[in-house]
């Protein structure tokens, strides 16, 4: 047996199959038409979108199976932004698949390294001109300007602290303290422990002290939601059964994964959904995150009531609310 190792033949190119398209004219028809077809399905879908967000009020809601109470045209927009690419990108899938050229094609590889007497040239100029520049004779500026671009890209990085507060210490301070009054969104109404009744969801916003404005910026950070459950529904550790009144719990309405709403309560199940990557927190559980993204709980507002058995915060929050993006420590909450 000989030890010489066979060379193996090149296998060449597996004979080109034409597309029904290629061949049959009825074909290419009939591929041009789906692809049109999708295309409009595309334009539908844009159409969708802007009708919906021009004729649709944001504060109509229906209900539905599975997702329950269910924002109409935050549904539309949905649905016909997902049809304008769903459909443009399977329309220009199919018209590459079935219509557009199909010939294989051979490109010889060719040299990629310049010719020798380029690339001497090309390290020679560049020796000339640094030696006409001076730099190597000049050490002074050749060690200044080495200090100058290395500092140069400094700047940038000190005025990002400009973009913004940092976020950990500005969703620290909202504007709950002990004894605000929980007053009803949007009349501002303060409320009794004894107007909520069991399965109800509220938002809520702080009664501000006089002379200070309510602006998008602070009710962002403010809301909460108030819940109110039988007591024994809940399954908390004593110092957290202490902030709630009778079944009633109050939680930061506030996203702690990227600070969406959290807007959608499953009444049965005790669960509170955030729309944008449905994170999903229970409720008799402080918020614990059972589904989703987020790292931590929503942060619990600490409730009682005054002599009048008006509902008001016991104490400000306790961590900060929102998302926690710049946080590491995900037990936090
Ligand atoms: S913002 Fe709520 S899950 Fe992402």
């Amino acid at each position: 047996m000989s030890n010489q190792i066979e060379r193996f033949q090149d296998p060449g190119l597996p004979e080109h199959v034409h597309r029904n398209a290629d061949v049959d004219p009825r074909a290419a028809k009939r591929a041009e038409q789906q692809v049109a077809i999708l295309f409009l399905l595309s334009a539908a879908g844009t159409v969708l979108t802007i009708a919906s967000y021009i004729y649709v009020k944001s504060s109509t809601f229906v209900y539905l199976p599975v997702l329950g109470r269910t924002d109409l045209q935050q549904l539309l927009l949905g649905i016909g932004l997902t049809a304008a690419t769903l459909f443009i990108g399977l329309g220009a899938i199919q018209w590459a698949k079935k219509l557009m050229p199909d010939e294989e094609v051979i490109a010889e590889r060719h040299e990629f390294r310049s010719e020798e007497v380029d690339r001497e040239e090309l390290v020679s100029t560049f020796k000339e001109r640094a030696d006409a520049s001076g730099i190597g004779r000049r050490s002074l500026i050749k060690r200044t300007l080495g200090l100058a671009l290395g500092l140069v890209g400094l700047s940038p990085l000190v005025l990002l602290r400009d973009t913004g507060p940092m976020p950990g210490e500005y969703l620290n301070k909202t504007d709950w303290a002990a004894g605000t009054r929980l007053l009803r969104d949007p009349d501002g109404q303060p409320i009794l422990a004894s107007d909520i009744e069991v399965g109800a969801v509220t938002q809520v916003l702080p009664e501000l002290p006089a002379g200070v404005e309510r602006t998008l910026e602070n009710t962002g950070k403010d809301a909460v939601l108030l819940l109110r459950l039988r007591p024994e529904d809940f399954n908390l550790d004593p110092e957290r059964l202490s902030w709630t009144h009778e079944g009633i719990i109050a939680f930061s309405k506030i996203c702690t994964h990227m600070g969406c709403a959290v807007a959608l309560y499953e009444q049965q199940t005790h669960h509170l959904l955030c729309p944008c990557h449905q994170s999903t927190f229970d409720v008799t559980r402080a918020a614990k995150v059972i589904f989703g993204p987020a790292a931590r709980p929503l942060p619990q507002l600490a409730i009682t009531v005054d002599a009048d058995g008006h509902l008001i915060a016991k104490q400000p929050f306790t961590v900060p609310v929102g998302p926690s993006f710049w946080e590491r420590n995900s037990s936090n909450g």
